[in-house]
Order: structure tokens, then sequence, then C-alpha cells
């Protein structure tokens, strides 16, 4: 039994996503300061339920993303192979970018010439700083796109893979449906005399049809990435969408498709803070009735469970 176990390798620990910011001149591709490694939060949607790969000792799968424009490169190594291993690319291909390659001399060049040459696609909507060590050098920008956005569809076929990666429960989304909209997120960062970019997020969203002649903005996929995280990234992101339904017309609600307890704690806290500064809570007092829920979410665009919810924690945050 115990001989069996050595041959059983986690998948998530297994694979290693590098992010490479591929410097030319810089010789050594492999130069640390350049690559930041983590691992996928999720594989079961790639390995099965158990998350497990038969047949290897010592498995490392790596996959190398250039930083901007997410060219990327599949290689993998071990110490001992049994014979009737899994198959590893097999079993991943589906869910990897299309134009992956497994040559890494090549993958360095392309990642290279991207480095230089990457620019984001899309209308740039909002830029904005943050403060914190580095960060004079770094402006995020967000950029909008649909699936008929030039270069767009490419990119997106490179960036699915960080939603199953990342986000439980998540499936590639059908990119021959025009009707989605995406925000990217990217960190434009001057240094080395040049600017180059970062892929530092994204978001995207399906409108539904509001009876009788508004949509319902759905909140579909919503991803910082690692590296990114806990740096307000997120709220910002979440608020640049909000800003942007509420100077819509057509746009009567904004709702998101199961949200998981982080980004229902950066929701609320956003929305919270949005109906604060309008003074929502001003004359609160409980119960809260269903008219005055219905006129806040009318509103604010936002849904009558969202804005219940809001009262709520409102009420709590009175009774401390
Ligand atoms: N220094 C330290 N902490 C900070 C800073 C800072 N400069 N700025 C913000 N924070 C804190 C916030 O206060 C918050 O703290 P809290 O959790 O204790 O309240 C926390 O960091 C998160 O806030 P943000 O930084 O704005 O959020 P982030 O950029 O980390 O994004 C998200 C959150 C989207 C959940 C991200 O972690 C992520 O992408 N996770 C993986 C994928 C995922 O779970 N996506 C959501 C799935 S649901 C859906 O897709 C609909």
């Amino acid at each position: 039994m115990n001989s069996l176990k050595q041959w059983v390798t986690n998948s998530s620990e297994a694979v290693n996503i590098r992010l490479v910011k591929a410097v030319p001149g810089s010789g050594d591709d492999d130069d640390e300061d350049d690559i930041i490694e983590f691992n996928p939060d999720f594989t079961y949607p790639i390995f099965g339920e158990q998350e497990q790969i038969f047949g290897y000792k010592d498995l490392m799968i790596n996959l190398e993303f250039a930083s901007g424009s997410l060219a990327s490169c599949f290689s993998m190594g071990y110490k001992e192979k049994k014979p009737t291993a899994d198959k590893i690319y097999a079993t991943m291909k589906d869910f990897l970018p299309e134009d992956i390659i497994d040559n890494h001399d090549l993958f360095t060049q392309i990642a290279q010439r991207d480095y230089i040459s990457f620019k984001p696609m899309g209308t740039k909507v909002s830029e904005y700083r943050i403060n914190g060590e580095g960060a004079e050098n770094s402006v995020f920008e967000f950029y909008q796109c649909k699936f008929d956005t030039p270069r767009f569809l490419e990119f997106h076929k490179r960036m699915q893979c960080f939603a199953i990666f990342f986000i439980e429960g998540a499936s590639i989304i059908e990119d021959t449906d025009e009707k989605w909209e995406i925000r990217l997120l990217f960190e434009r960062v001057s240094e080395n005399g040049q600017e180059t970019y970062n892929f530092v997020g994204y978001c995207n969203m399906y409108p539904y049809f509001y009876y009788p002649d508004q949509i319902r903005m759905r909140i579909s996929q919503f991803l910082i990435m690692p590296p990114y995280q806990k740096q307000g990234h997120g709220s910002r992101l979440y608020r640049s969408l909000y800003n942007d339904f509420c100077g819509r017309k057509e746009i009567r609600e904004m709702t998101v498709e199961d949200p998981n307890e982080e980004f229902s704690d950066l929701r609320d806290k956003n929305d919270m803070k949005h109906l604060d500064s309008k003074g929502v809570f001003s004359d609160l007092q409980a119960p809260v009735k269903k008219d005055r829920i219905e006129q806040v979410a009318e509103t604010y665009k936002l849904t009558k469970r969202q804005v219940a919810r809001c009262f709520e924690l409102a009420l709590l945050r009175k009774l401390d």
C-alpha cells in the first residue's frame, strides 16, 4: 500500500503557474526577480474530484505565461514514471491555451518580444495608482472588451484557464456569444526606459433581459491574479463596474452568479460604503419596510436581496 502512495501526486501541488517578465537581454530567463510562481487553488475540473495524479515520483508540471500577453509554455519533470502513469498533457489539453507551446527557448523569445510590444486590447475605461513599496512606477488600467474586440478572442483563450484554476465551479464560457462584456485590468509599468504591461485580473458579465425593456447585468467570473490580491484591486474593479452600470440607462440591476464568501465580503463592503455615502442608512429604524428596500434597490440598481443584506449589516453595526 505504502509503495503505491509514493506514486500519487496532488495535482494542485504539482502544477506551478509562473508569470514571466522576460526582459530582453537579461540573459538568464530564470532570474528570480522576473518570475512569480504560485499553485492553482483548484484542479479538480481537470484531474477529478480527488485532485490526484497517478504514476509519477516528484512530479512537477510547469505552466509559464508571459506576464502581459499570456503567451504560454508547458513543461513537466519527474524523477520516476510508471508505464501506466496518467497522461498529463492529454488530460490538461482542453483547459490550456490552444496556442501553448512546449519549446522553452521559443517561449523565451516570444515572451521577450511580448515584453516590449504587448499592449492591452479594447477601450481604456480608467486608471488608478496604489500606494506601497515599488508602486510608484505602476499605473493600473481598465479595458473593456467584447468577443469581437480586435485581439481579444485570442487573449481570452489564453486567460480562461485561470478561471478554472482559481474560481470554484467556473467553466469555460461560450466565446462565440457576442453579448458577453469583459473588463480587463492591467498594470502598466515604466521600467528599463520602457512601458510594459502585466495582466492583473478580469471580470466577465452577461446582460440578461429584464422585463419589459431593460437589462439585468450578471457578474459571472471575477478574478484578481494571486500576486495582486489583497491590495485593493478587487474593490477597484467592482466599483469601476458598478459606476459604469449606474451610468447606463438600459441597466436596471446588477447581480452576481454564485458569489463565494470572499467575493460576497468584497461586494458587501463596497455596497455598504456606497449606500453610506448616499445617506441611505441615516434614519435607520428596525424593522426596515419592504417598500424601503424596494425603493433603495431600484435607485441603486442592486438586488432586493443585496439591499436587505446591507440593511441587516447596517442594523448590526448600529448595535455595536
Ligand atoms: N493591504 C492589505 N490588505 C488590503 C489592502 C492593502 N493595501 N487593500 C485591500 N486589502 C484587503 C481588504 O481590506 C480586504 O480585506 P478583508 O478580506 O479582510 O476584508 C481584502 O484585502 C480583499 O480586498 P481587495 O484587495 O479589494 O480584493 P482582492 O483584490 O484580493 O480581490 C477576490 C478579492 C476577487 C476574491 C480575489 O481574492 C480573487 O480573485 N480570488 C480568487 C478568485 C475568486 O475567488 N473570485 C471570486 C469568485 S465569485 C465570482 O466570480 C462571481
